[in-house]
Formats: C-alpha cells, structure tokens, sequence
C-alpha cells in the first residue's frame, strides 16, 4: 500500500482508507473514477476490495500476474482479486482455518466472474498431484454446468446468474484442493415461464436445442427452432450475437462427463427439459361451462411419454384440482385461468426441483471421501442490493439477504477492529455506526417479522390477497421506524408510495416494495394433483425430487419466504464460523460498455452496497497500521539512528524513528506490535519524506554500489592482468629456453660440423655441409660476375672447390655465349681481324698492345681520295682497303707518298693516277715487319716475277692493320715475319738491300751510310719500366701465343714480367684482353 502512495496523485489511492474525506460519497466517487479511467479496476477500503466491472479484457488475468501475487504480502502489490484470493489461501494455510469470499454487487457487476477468476487462480497456483487433478477438474468444470442451468440473458448481464451460489472449495493439510461443496439459494423459477422483453430463458433450453444432435431432439420431439416454443420466445431474443449456444452446448456436454453424469442421467434431464417446453406449448381453451379443456393433446402426449406419466392423468392434473374434504378427495375442473397457473407451477416445480437435484449431483461428484480434517474456502456469489421502479418479492428476498451479510460484515469488521486494538493493547474507542439488526428484526423475527406476516396471511383460511397482507402489515409493523406505507407515511412522502406498496428503510436506503404477487409466490403452490402424477413419474430425477412421502405429510410445506429465511441463516453460520474477505462489485454502466463511469448509477450502488459505511468504520479508529518490523524497514531511513540498521527491538525503532519525524501524540499510538496512525496524512508525509530521501539513498546505494562493482571489476581485471603476464613471461621464456636450448645444439653442431667438415659425409659434419653448401650458393647468386671481363668469384669453402670450378666454368661459358651471342657479324669481322692481328703480332712487335686499343677501320682512305683514274684501272676488283703510306725507294730509299690499295685478287702502290706496282696476291712471297714499334712493312714479291721490279718498302701509320688486312685478303697467314735487328729486301731482280731496326731516342728513318735502310724506332718501357722491345723479343724467342689461346696473347704481351705474362695465360686472363685493348 505504501508503494502505491507514490503515485497516488496520479491515479488516486489504492485504499479509501487513506481518503482525507472519508465521509465524502464524493470523494470516494472521484477516486473510484480516476482509477477506473486508468482502468485500475481495483480499490481496497482496507481488506476489502471495490472492483468495478471493466467491460473489456484488461490482461491482469495471466498466469503471470498470478505468479506475480502468490504468497506476497497483500500491501504490497497493487489492489487484485488474486490478493484477496491469495491472502485468505495463506491465511488458510498457516492457521489452519476456514475463510470466505463474499462477492456482492448489482446484476451485472462481475460478481460471477470473479468468483471464476478465483476459482481459476487456485487452480493454477496451488499445488497439485495427479491424482487430485480430477477434484480440481470438476470443481472448475461444475461452473458451465450450473451457468447452463442457473444463468440467463437478461437486459443487464447477458449471462445473469439467476440464483445465489455458495462454493465451498476444499483443501487438504499441504494446501491442495481436493474436494467441493455447492449450495444454491433461490433459483429465478419464474423465468421458466416468463422472461421480459430482451429476455431469455434459462441458456441450457437455448444450447439443447442449438446444440444437440437430431437424433436426440427427434427423441424429445423437440424441434431446432427457440421460436416455436412459448417459454423460449416471449423476450424475443432467443437468438442473441454475444452468446454461442452451440459452443457452450459442447463445453457443457463435455463437462457433464466429467461430473460423473451417466447416460442415464442425461437422458432423464433431457426429457425433463424438452417437457418442460412441451408443457409451455400446451393451449388451453375455456368451454361452455366456462372450465379449461385441452384440444390439442399432443403436447400432453409427448410430456407423458418423456416423463413417464399416465397421459390422461396428467391431462386431468392440468384442469382439475383435487380437494380434500375431511374423508373423501373431490375434483373440481380449473378455470383456464388456473389451468394455465397450474401448468406454469409444474414447469417451474419441475425445473426448480431439478436444478437442485442437479446441485445435488455435482456436489455428490465434488465430495472428497477422504475424512481427513480439511480447510475451506467459500464463495458467495449472491446477489447484492437490489432497487428497481417495482421491486416484489424476489427483491424483498434479496435485500433482506443483503442486511443481513451486512450485519455480518459489521459485526466481523467491528469485531475485527475491537480485537485488534486489545490485542495491541490499544484502547478501544467505540464507533459510531448504524446497527441494522433493528431491519433484520423487522423481517424476520417470528411472528412479528415481515416474513412471518406473510406466512400467517399465506395459511390463513379465508380470501388472503396481497392486499390484506399489507393491511396486516401495517397493523402488525406500521410503527416500526423502518417500516412505511401509503397509509403511514405522512403527507410528503404519500406520493412517492402506492396503494399496493410498502417502503423498507434499509441499511443502504429506502426501497419500496409492490405487495403484488406475495402470497403466491410464497406460497409457491404445487396443486396436490399435479405434485402426484409427478410423483408417480418414471423419469428418475423426478422420483427423487417428488418422493411419494411429500404427499402422505399432510402439512404445509414452508412457504418459500421461510425456506430463505432458513437457508440464509445456514448460510450465515456457515459464514460466521470462517474468516472473511469481500468483494463488492460495481457495475460502471447499464449499457456494457467500457470506459463509461456513469456517476449516478455509480453513486446508487456505492450506497447500496453499504460501502461509505463500511469505510466509515474502517476509519473509525485509524486510518493505518502496520507492524513495527514492516514500518521501520520502509521508513528507517528517514532517521540516522535507525538507518542503515536498527539493532534493538523494532518497537523501540519506530518509537525513536517517529520522534525523530516529528509526529505528535495524537497522531499515532504505539500498540505491542503495530504501530498505529490516526490520519492519512500524517502517514502521506511521512511518505513523501521517504520519497524524497529514497532519491538521496538511491544516488548514495548506487554510488556505492557501482563503486563496488567497478572495484571488483578492477580486481578481476587486475587478476587477469597479472595471470596474463605471468603467463605470457612464462611463454616467452620457455619460448627463449627453447630457443636458446636450440641454438646451444645449433652452435655445437655447427662446430662439430666445422671440426669434421673435411670428413667424409657423416652425421656429425652433414648438416654444417649443407649449410656452408647452401650458403655458398645463395650467396654465390649475389656474386656471379656480370659480363665476361669481371674476373671476380665467390671464394669456395674447401669442400665446395670443385663444384666452384664447375659453376664458374658453367658461368663463364653462359656469359661467354651470351656474350657471342651478342655480337654483330661486322663486329665479328672486325673480332676476327684482331685475332689475325693477335695471331701475327702478338709478342713479337712492339707497339701491339697499344694498338690494340685502336680499332680496326674498314679503309683509311675515302673512294673520293683515290684518282679515279686508278679506280677505272681497278674497276674490275673491288677494292677492300686502301691506306696512305711512305714509299721508300728501294735504292735510295726516299720517301714517296703513295696510296696502298687491297683489292680481293691484288694489292696496289698507287701514286696518284698511277699505278705504281701491283703485288698479285699469289705471287706474294711474304710481308715482313720489324718487331719495334715502326711502321715499316715490306712486301716481299717474288724475284722471278719479272713483271715486279723489287720488293715494296713501306711505312704507314697502321702497320698491323694494313699487313692483318693483306694477310686476310691474300688468304695467306703464314707470310708475315716479324724481324729483328735487320732484313733483306729484295731491290731488283738479284739485288737485295738491308733494312736495320733499332730503337733511339726518336723514331727516324735515313740512309745510313753503308747505304741501308736504318729505321730507329721509340724505345718502349712497360709499366715497370722493362723495355716492351725485349720483352717481344723473349716472348718471340720462346714462341708463346698460339692460336687457340688467342684471347690472351695480347694480355701476356702486356703482362709487365714473363711470369705475369705465364700466369695470364690462363683462360681468365683472357679477359684482360678487353680491359686493355678495345673496349668493346
Ligand atoms: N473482471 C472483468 N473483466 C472483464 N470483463 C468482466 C469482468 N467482470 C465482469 N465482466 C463482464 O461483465 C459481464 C457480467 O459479469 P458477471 O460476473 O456475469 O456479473 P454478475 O455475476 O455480477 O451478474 C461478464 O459477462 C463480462 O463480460
Ligand atoms: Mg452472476
């Protein structure tokens, strides 16, 4: 309760109790309203709960919401029926004793539904064994049965219970519901034959003939349609769109099997209820003598064979009466009147005896056999309060039931009150209310009360009317404070009363009685004739309800005021030894709608259902209490004292906790165990303090809290981290150890293997082998020379000597042939004219290695220098080569410029336009050089050519070209000598002259004078300063350079010693060759 003060300005207050204006019906209205527009149905006035009727399917009836109030303390969920359910379970259960739940409230209001609800939360939430699933079953599936029987449509409740109920729901000692006990109080017979415009008949007539198969209508002599019977169709709505008559009839049928309803059992029901409206169908007619006959005897016909009466008997019954006369029995015919009467009475005796008959049957089929002590719950579903325009005897009935379960709530409630403040010690102060016993009385007392007035005007011989029965009231009554008529009343209140009326003043306010039909309903009269032929019936219901013994006791039998009367103090002692919870249900409209909150009709029922008053003795004393342990764990935070804990005893908490808050003495007392508050706001501040500390506390628990978890987080984190270092050192030392364990066996197998690297391959040295071996050649792909001339090579380790060898022989030759490939066929040429070069002078003439650089031309003189004169001399050779040279004079050796030109068959000494000798290559002799580095050549003709006049002696400026060239183009290698010291020539025939070569200062060419031909050639020194002319010389004498090896010729020529000179020799040394001869 205290949980929901916090939003009490939003929907109100979930108890009226902590209503400032209790007193106000208004206030109690404008609450009710502001919570039902929320559609918060509920409201308590303490334990008492106000519900009101939402029209509409609210969902607060899921097995989850039941969970939700199982075994939770009743304040502290927001107002429901399952807390009252709930409630009086536990209480039931913990203390061993009976309980009930009082559902009042207008037709209309909810009270059936309710009662199911209940029904259907302890089916669900309490526990359960399989074998007591079937008690459980029937308990619930004996609603539709007597719904199908007891209920009808009327105007405001289309499934209008038209009876009282009490339900009695066993339960054994662990709490499980094991058995039942029904009780039903004043069933509406009248409706059997009657029903109001928009009315109907009780729903099961409507569902057999809906429903049931043809084959059991055809067996009753029914037909399908609800028009063709008169009872079914005088409110002319037998068909209505809110109710399935063919559903239900299917529920219905299949919840008969599981009461325990034989086959038997529901033929002999089916007939009494097909008769029933074969008795409706019957037409009377008046004859002559004016006495009702009956035309038509089907009908009789088929009510005798469905009842299993004599049908002429049953004929006679409805239009005669039988008298009794002091020694014989006279039948009189009836009026049609009466005939009409008698046969409506026998549908209504038989109808009503059968729906108590049938109570009977599901009570025999809910009784537990188990002797066991059991606990109860009880529901009552009855109705509450009823005033209409015309009120009769049905509603007299109903609101003197409802005085008199007032009484008892009064009583209990008072009670209640009285023995908790002596219990808490607290003393009492009485309340004021007003005590209905007084209205009680005035009913019921016997042979004063209404009901016994009623009685004696019933029995007493003579013309009784409703009229003298009101005469006698107010003979009997008129004095009675409560009690008013016509004739009582004085001029003001005449009007508003009839000339048949009366006017009770009820506890929940006046109603005015219509004295119309009192007696007879009373009396409730079964004519003797018709309660025989019943009697002697072979349906076997009917035997039981009518035992032969009804007709020997010749008495009276209770009239039906005084059979009410009875069971309404059975049922109150009944109540009287339980525990109580109410339910008081209010209906919010007339029209069944939702959302609709009509005021009046509002207004009207808060009255009549006593609820202001019942408030006012809730409130009389204080408006709340609660236990010291309850109050102080909600409010101890308002006080440093008791917040966070409270360690002494929670009474002496609350005491210090309130004088803290400040509450003065008239606002509260301290009982032995509760602590009381007088006013509603006293208790609505404090709970607004609390409110606003619980922010306070909320941010500070919180803080705390989170500080907690974000603590604990850091320390699992920590946790974590340092697990994780330590883990991962762990790995990445063992990850070291390994490794370095490894390396240890690496190492020491290198070093082994370095150690036996020269052994023959065996385990010890084969890894290391590999190694270097793969090493060296990965390493050697970096270092493989880039052309020919790069000398350079990758050191081999010792083992890899040979396979070195074979890959640098591979290598050059690859870069050998890639080089060749390379070459161009004029390069070639040019190539192949140095190696001819190589091959003639190579070692033997000085001045070759420079000349090597200069590359070989293809002629030193342009066509455009040689006379063309020659050139058409020529014409027919073509000429290869032609180079200036120096002619010296084979006698006196002048100089003579001259043109030395190489044709393909001959080489011409051509001066200008002549041609001054002409050497045919075959008759060459030889060409001869000197082995210094002068330019002389001399080309030696045959002495017996007489065509030749001598030797030519020449000097040009590329000696080893023009004799290469001339070689080549003679095709004679083998003609070159190279010469030292001196030569002979051959000056004419048989004259021959001599050449002297030698080195001097300066290169100088004269006729010496023993007449030769002295040539002084520059003296060349190597790079250590050795004369280049001796070292061709040696080189010459010990014949070094030979063809094959014709690559490193110039480069030993070059080499600055003979032991350089050697060891070039070798093919790398042949690359010299390009380093210092031409680059190519
Ligand atoms: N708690 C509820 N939730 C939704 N509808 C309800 C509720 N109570 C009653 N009703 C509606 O009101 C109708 C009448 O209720 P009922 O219990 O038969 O009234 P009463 O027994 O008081 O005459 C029901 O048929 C149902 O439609
Ligand atoms: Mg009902």
């Amino acid at each position: 309760m205290e949980s929901a003060l916090t939003a009490r300005d939003k929907v109100g207050v979930q108890d009226f109790v902590l209503l400032d204006a209790y007193t106000s019906e208004s206030a109690f209205l404008d609450n009710l309203r502001k919570r039902f527009s929320e559609n918060l149905i509920y409201t308590y006035i303490g334990t008492l709960l106000v519900s009101v009727n939402p029209y509409q399917e609210l969902g607060i009836y899921t097995v989850s919401q039941m969970g939700l109030y199982q075994g939770v303390n009743f304040f502290e969920l927001p107002p429901h029926l399952y807390a009252i359910a709930d409630n009086a379970y536990r209480m039931m259960c913990s203390q061993l004793t009976n309980h009930f739940i009082l559902i009042s409230g207008e037709s209309g209001a909810g009270k059936t539904e309710a009662s199911k609800k209940i029904l259907q939360y302890f089916a669900v939430t309490c526990p359960m064994t399989e074998s007591l699933q079937i008690a459980r079953d029937r308990l619930l599936l004996s609603n539709p049965v007597l719904e199908a029987f007891g209920n009808a449509k009327t105007l405001r409740n289309d499934n209008s219970s038209r009876f009282g109920k009490y339900m009695d729901i066993q339960f054994d000692y662990k709490g499980i519901p094991v058995g039942g006990h029904i009780i039903s109080y004043l069933i509406e017979k009248s409706r059997v034959v009657y029903q109001n415009q928009g009315e109907r008949n009780f729903h099961i007539f409507y569902q057999l003939l809906e429903g049931g198969e043809e084959k059991l209508l055809a067996y009753l002599g029914l037909e399908r349609d609800p028009q063709l019977y008169k009872y079914l169709s005088q409110g002319h709505c037998a068909k209505e769109s809110s109710i399935n008559d063919k559903n239900d009839w299917k529920t219905v049928s299949s919840a008969f099997s599981v009461i325990d309803f034989t086959e038997d059992d529901l033929k002999n029901l089916f007939e009494i209820l097909a008769s029933v409206l074969h008795l409706g169908n019957i037409c009377f007619e008046e004859n002559h003598q004016g006495c009702a006959t009956i035309p038509d005897t089907h009908e009789i016909k088929w009510i005798a064979k469905l009842l299993g009466v004599h049908p002429p008997t049953l004929l006679e019954a409805l239009t005669h009466r039988k008298i009794e006369a002091k020694t014989e029995e006279v039948i009189c015919p009836l009026t049609l009147e009466l005939s009409v009467y008698a046969r409506d009475a026998m549908a209504k005796a038989v109808y009503g005896r059968t729906f108590t008959w049938l109570v009977n049957k599901i009570n025999s089929s809910l009784v537990n056999k188990d002797l066991t002590k059991k606990t109860v719950i009880g529901l009552l579903d009855i109705y509450g309060f009823e005033v209409f325009d015309k009120n009769g005897f049905e509603q007299f009935c109903i609101n003197y039931c409802n005085e008199k379960l007032q009484q008892l709530l009064i009583e209990r409630t008072l009670k209640a009150e009285q023995a908790e403040y002596e219990m808490e010690g607290i003393e009492w102060e009485p309340i004021q209310y007003f005590n209905n016993k007084i209205i009680c009385d005035l009913v019921e007392e016997t042979h004063k009360g209404i009901i016994s007035i009623l009685d004696e005007e019933c029995i007493r011989p003579g013309p009784a009317t409703d009229l003298s029965f009101l005469e006698k009231l107010e003979e009997k009554v008129g004095k009675h404070a409560h009690f008013q008529t016509r004739k009582l009343a004085g001029p003001k209140g005449r009007k508003r009363i009839g000339w048949m009326e009366f006017r009770l003043f009820h506890y929940a306010g006046e109603v005015t009685y219509c004295t119309k039909g009192f007696l007879e309903k009373n009396n409730d009269l079964l004519y003797r004739h018709l309660k025989e032929v019943l009697c002697r019936s072979k349906n076997c219901i009917l035997k039981e309800c009518f035992l032969a013994a009804e007709l020997e006791n010749r008495r009276r039998p209770p009239t039906v005021g005084t059979q009410f009367k009875n069971s309404l103090s059975s049922l109150l002692e009944i109540l009287i030894s339980k525990e109580p919870s109410y339910i008081r249900c209010i209906k919010p409209n007339e029209r069944k709608e939702p959302s609709k909150f009509d005021d009046l009709l509002i207004r009207h029922q808060i009255k009549y259902l006593g609820l202001m008053e019942h408030l006012r003795v809730r409130r009389a004393g204080f408006a709340y209490r609660r236990k010291y342990e309850h109050f102080l764990q909600r409010y101890k935070s308002l006080c440093p004292d008791t917040w966070p804990h409270w360690h002494g005893p929670p009474a002496e908490g609350v005491a210090r906790l309130i004088q803290y808050i400040g509450y003065t003495p008239e606002e509260y007392k301290l009982g032995r165990t509760k602590i009381f508050i007088r006013f509603p706001r006293t208790l609505f501040a404090t709970e607004d303090a609390f409110e606003f500390s619980k922010h306070q506390l909320v941010a500070r628990i919180q803080a705390t809290y989170r500080a907690c978890l974000e603590r604990r987080a850091y320390v699992r984190k920590r946790h974590a981290a340092i697990r994780l270092e330590a883990h991962w050192r762990g790995a990445l030392a063992r990850k070291l150890a390994k490794r370095r364990k490894w390396a240890v066996r690496t190492v020491r197998k290198f070093i082994k293997g370095f150690i036996d690297r020269n052994k023959p391959l065996c385990p010890d040295n084969e890894e290391f082998i590999v190694l270097v071996r793969k090493n060296y050649i990965l390493n050697l792909r970096y270092h493989v020379p880039k052309n020919v001339l790069d000398k350079s090579w990758l050191r081999p380790p010792g083992i890899l000597e040979n396979v070195s060898d074979l890959l640098r022989k591979m290598c050059t030759r690859n870069l050998v042939r890639k080089y060749c490939r390379g070459i161009t066929a004029e390069r070639k040429a040019l190539m192949q004219q140095k190696a001819v070069t190589s091959e003639l002078f190579r070692g033997k003439k000085a001045g070759y290695a420079e000349a090597l650089n200069q590359p070989f031309a293809n002629s030193r003189i342009d066509e455009g220098e040689i006379n063309p004169k020659v050139l058409q001399l020529i014409s027919h050779e073509k000429i290869q080569y032609g180079i200036p040279v120096i002619k010296y004079d084979r006698k006196g050796f002048r100089a003579r410029q001259r043109q030395l030109l190489l044709t393909q068959k001959a080489a011409y000494v051509v001066e200008l336009a002549k041609i001054k000798q002409k050497i045919v290559y075959s008759t060459l002799k030889g060409v001869s050089t000197s082995s210094l580095s002068d330019g002389i050549l001399v080309i030696h003709v045959s002495p017996e050519d007489s065509k030749q006049k001598g030797d030519a002696v020449l000097q040009c400026e590329h000696v080893f070209e023009a004799v290469t060239k001339l070689v080549m183009l003679a095709k004679r290698g083998n003609i070159v000598n190279v010469v030292q010291g001196s030569l002979q020539f051959y000056i004419s025939p048989g004259k021959e002259g001599t050449i002297v070569f030698d080195t001097g200062p300066e290169e100088q060419i004269y006729k010496d004078k023993n007449g030769q031909l002295t040539v002084l050639g520059l003296a060349r020194r190597g790079p250590r300063g050795e004369d280049m002319a001796l070292s061709a010389a040696v080189a010459l004498s010990q014949g070094v350079g030979r063809h094959g090896i014709l690559l490193t010729a110039p480069v030993a020529a070059c080499a600055p010693d003979e032991e350089s000179a050697q060891k070039v020799g070798g093919c790398p040394g042949g690359y010299a060759f390009w380093e210092r001869g031409e680059r190519l």
